[in-house]
């Protein structure tokens, strides 16, 4: 049976604790133990961040990017077992996992390389009357102890994005991993150590909102870097003081397919990213804003190519939509889904629970204030909604708290142009639909959907601070 423990300054704790099960949501069966830790080692992971923390900073940057890249290359070897794991314990399916075990590969690959490219400037100081003699270097040097609250949906990918970034600008990393999906966390940072990683850069404590508080507002963290929801975020940003924060929080992305959009295209690509992972990604097509003009048509095709998706076990590989994190969540779904029912929308597909899975459902014309709507769904249900020009799609999409990305379908650059310029969102993907991510490229929100950008070279360079050395006479 596989165990997950804390792993505080080089001890994996586990002694005579009371396991916990994890239970895998698909199954409702029993896929491993975890031991959680209390306020007692919670506090020893974060005395021992901080007393290795000038250690961890002296490592060089080449030592710290071969670490990084033979982790990369472990993964590689153990892809499939990783992938299972997800699979297993959160009920990802298994054509996501393998998707997502990829992107950590690649997320580590790039994190080593951004190790090596903390890069400085030189400031003549011949700007200024006064500094004619005078020039400034500047630095990048590590914020110190990094703590990385992560959550399930993406759970190995999501703690690559952070310990990656975190080990590259030579911080120590004190990481709380989902209570859902400790089993693949505590498996990454058995790999990481076995890469070469210092046991004195890497904590790992297990366990809820309790020890998440206590790490937010213990003064030896330096930089709290979260994925999670928005109360969580809140709470983070209330409450951690003078620490520099990183929010990646959630969202009801919006998609528009314009009248001149290929409304196959468009379809096809709505189907796969409104319902892959169950989902349960912050960018998921939630609203589809489909031009009156196309509006049956593209509604058809998507329900021809959500019909054709296969719903069922997450470790089949034919499976392409997995179950939800837990029979909760896919009730609380089905609930918005049926109070949106009960409000005016028509269910055209989908939408039956059983246990932790949901059928993908599609929802023609709910109420904007609906839950479906205005809330984070985090599951498989998108709303498809007809507008009649692109100002009211516009104004529609921003019509959120949110403002993570979002999509726009047509090939006229005047929309195009348009659309850029006033979605408000920190990414817009033009012909393509929110839910498209590369791991190098900056990804993060507006509004409540977060503060700061992750992939490797934002989330390094956030995870420093700049040092200035002012050269007087010298040069
Ligand atoms: C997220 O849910 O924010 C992660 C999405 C992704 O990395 O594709």
């Amino acid at each position: 049976m596989r165990k997950a423990r804390p792993f505080v300054n080089g001890i994996w704790l586990e002694d005579n604790r009371e396991p916990m099960p994890v239970i895998g949501p698909y199954q409702g069966e029993t896929v491993g133990v975890q031991f959680k830790a209390d306020k007692n080692e919670v506090a020893q992971a974060l005395e021992a961040a901080r007393l290795h923390k000038k250690k961890i900073s002296n490592l060089s940057p080449a030592f710290r990017a071969k670490v990084l890249y033979r982790a990369a290359v472990l993964l590689e070897e153990r892809k499939e077992e990783f992938a299972i794991l997800i699979a297993k314990e959160v009920g990802k399916a298994l054509k996501n996992t393998r998707d997502e075990v990829a992107r950590s590969i690649e997320t580590l690959l790039l994190s080593a390389e951004e190790a090596k490219r903390l890069f400085g400037e030189t400031l003549p100081g011949g700007a200024s009357d006064r500094g004619t003699s005078s020039m400034a270097l500047t630095f990048r040097i590590p914020v110190g102890v990094v703590a990385a609250i992560t959550p399930f949906n993406a759970p190995l990918n999501l703690i690559c994005h952070k310990i990656g970034p975190s080990f590259a600008a030579g911080n120590v990393t004190l990481l709380k991993p989902a209570p859902q999906a400790p089993l693949i966390a505590t498996a990454l940072v058995e790999l990481l150590l076995e890469a070469g990683m210092p046991v004195q850069a890497i904590h790992m404590v297990l366990g809820g909102k309790e020890i998440g508080e206590q790490i937010v507002q213990d003064d030896r963290v330096n930089l709290v870097s979260f994925t999670g929801g928005v109360p969580g975020g809140r709470q983070i940003s209330q409450t951690a003081g003078m620490k520099k924060v990183l929010l990646e929080l959630g969202g009801n992305a919006g998609t528009i397919v314009h009248q001149d959009a290929d409304v196959e295209r468009a379809a096809a690509i709505c189907a796969k990213t409104g319902f892959s992972n169950a989902g349960q990604s912050c960018i998921s097509v939630q609203r589809i804003y489909v031009h009156e003009q196309i509006f049956l048509p593209f509604v058809e095709k998507l329900k021809h190519f959500t019909a054709a998706l296969i719903v069922g076990n997450p470790e089949d590989e034919r499976t392409d939509v997995g179950c939800v994190v837990n029979r909760q969540t896919a009730e609380r779904v089905k609930q918005w889904i049926d109070e949106a029912v009960a409000e005016g929308a028509e269910l055209i597909h989908g939408g039956n629970a059983v246990g932790a899975s949901i059928d993908p459902a599609i929802l023609l014309k709910p109420k904007k204030r609906s839950k479906v709507v205005c809330q984070e769904v985090f599951g498989p249900v998108v709303s498809v909604l007809p507008y009649a020009d692109l100002d009211e799609a516009i104004k529609d999409v921003n019509d959120s708290e949110f403002g993570l990305q979002a999509g726009i379908f047509s090939n006229s650059l005047e929309v195009i142009r348009k659309a850029a310029r006033e979605l408000e969102v920190g990414g817009v993907v033009v012909n393509g639909s929110s839910n498209f991510r590369l791991d190098h490229w900056p990804y993060g929100g507006l509004k409540d959907s977060g503060i700061g950008r992750e992939g490797p070279r934002f989330a390094a360079e956030e995870m420093t601070e700049m040092k200035m050395i002012v050269l007087q006479d010298l040069l």
